[in-house]
């Protein structure tokens, strides 16, 4: 029984070493170069091209070496056996500290001293109110994010498919309840999975229910939001500004328009990167899990997209 590590376009050799370590004895191989794909019982997959998994005939189980796995579901040739995640406390912080990041550069208004810059405008500003934050998915990275606002001083709230209870949260759930949740929101970060309900969900009628003058921070996934209603909200100032590290196409075409919006700062796609010494402990555990015949942990339910 073997191990396919199935992540193209990336050096390898450094995680097959670091899972190695944990699972002393196991074949791990680096897709394409499998040399017996009938003895594949456990692949690590993401991004991976359509028909690579179909040769494993005898795959138990995948693992998507990242959170969120809309690039893994989309394979029309996907093998029918379960599917786990990385649920990560060191992902987690990670984004969390993106995030702040991002909170701290909008509210000390560093994106208008940037603009001013480049005239040589001296002109001081007092910092912008930044009072409520709507966190949009409250699962795993959401939920983390609200209670760590919170315990700064903001008021927040948050938005999900199905009703949660967070104390000092005001939690919305479902369509009906999107308007509510982002109504007052001087700050809205999108942490929702991409799947078929959610795509294109942030487009102009959405946007348009956002707070006059709100801050949009996307670091789910690019196809979530329309790119063109964003751009109109944001050149006719109904939002003050965006925050993107995910995009709809990645690498961000040269020719997109949001490399040279003025009310856009974008990252490329780093806000919280999968590390591998952490992501081995879970892989080599859930490795074990299913040789022992037992449910992986952080499994994705594939009929939901997340
Ligand atoms: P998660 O634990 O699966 O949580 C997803 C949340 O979204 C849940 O609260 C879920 O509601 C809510 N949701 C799903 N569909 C919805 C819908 N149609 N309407 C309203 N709410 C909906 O996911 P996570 O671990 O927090 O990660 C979220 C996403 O972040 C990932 O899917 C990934 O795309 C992205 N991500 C990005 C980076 C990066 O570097 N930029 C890193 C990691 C993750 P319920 O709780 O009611 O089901
Ligand atoms: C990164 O985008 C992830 O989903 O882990």
């Amino acid at each position: 029984m073997s191990i396919a590590l199935v992540i193209p376009d990336r050096k390898l050799e450094q995680l097959q070493q670091k899972l190695q370590q944990q699972l002393p004895g196991v074949a791990i191989e680096i897709w394409p170069e499998i040399h017996q794909p009938e003895a594949v019982d456990f692949a690590v997959v993401w991004r991976q091209p359509e028909q690579s998994l179909s040769g494993f005939h005898n795959l138990k189980a995948l693992q998507s070496f990242g959170a969120g796995v809309d690039s893994i579901l989309s394979d029309a040739t996907l093998p029918d056996v379960p599917l786990a995640r990385i649920v990560d406390p060191d992902l987690t912080k990670s984004m969390l500290n993106y995030l702040h990041g991002v909170l701290l550069h909008y509210q000390l208004r560093f994106d208008q001293f940037e603009l001013q810059q480049q005239t040589q405008q001296w002109k001081a500003r007092s910092p912008r109110k930044i009072q409520q934050i709507c966190v949009l998915g409250l699962g795993e990275l959401g939920k983390a994010a609200v209670l760590y606002f919170q315990q700064l001083g903001y008021q927040l709230c948050g938005w999900s498919a199905t009703a949660k209870q967070i104390a000092g949260v005001a939690c919305y759930a479902g369509d009906t309840e999107f308007a509510q949740a982002v109504a007052d929101a001087d700050l809205v970060i999108c942490l929702l999975p991409l799947t078929a309900q959610t795509e294109n969900l942030l487009n102009d009628q959405r946007l348009s229910q956002f707070k006059p003058g709100a801050i949009l921070v996307n670091v789910a996934r690019g196809a979530i939001v329309d790119d063109l209603a964003l751009l109109q909200y944001l050149d006719s100032g109904q939002l003050s500004a965006a925050c993107l590290d995910v995009f709809r196409t990645e690498p961000l075409p040269a020719e997109h328009p949001f490399w040279r919006h003025k009310a856009i700062k974008l990252t490329p796609h780093i806000s919280a990167v999968t590390n591998a010494d952490t992501a081995v402990l879970q892989i080599a555990e859930n490795y074990q899990r299913v040789q022992a015949g037992l449910p992986m942990l952080n499994l994705v339910d594939k009929q939901r997209g997340y």
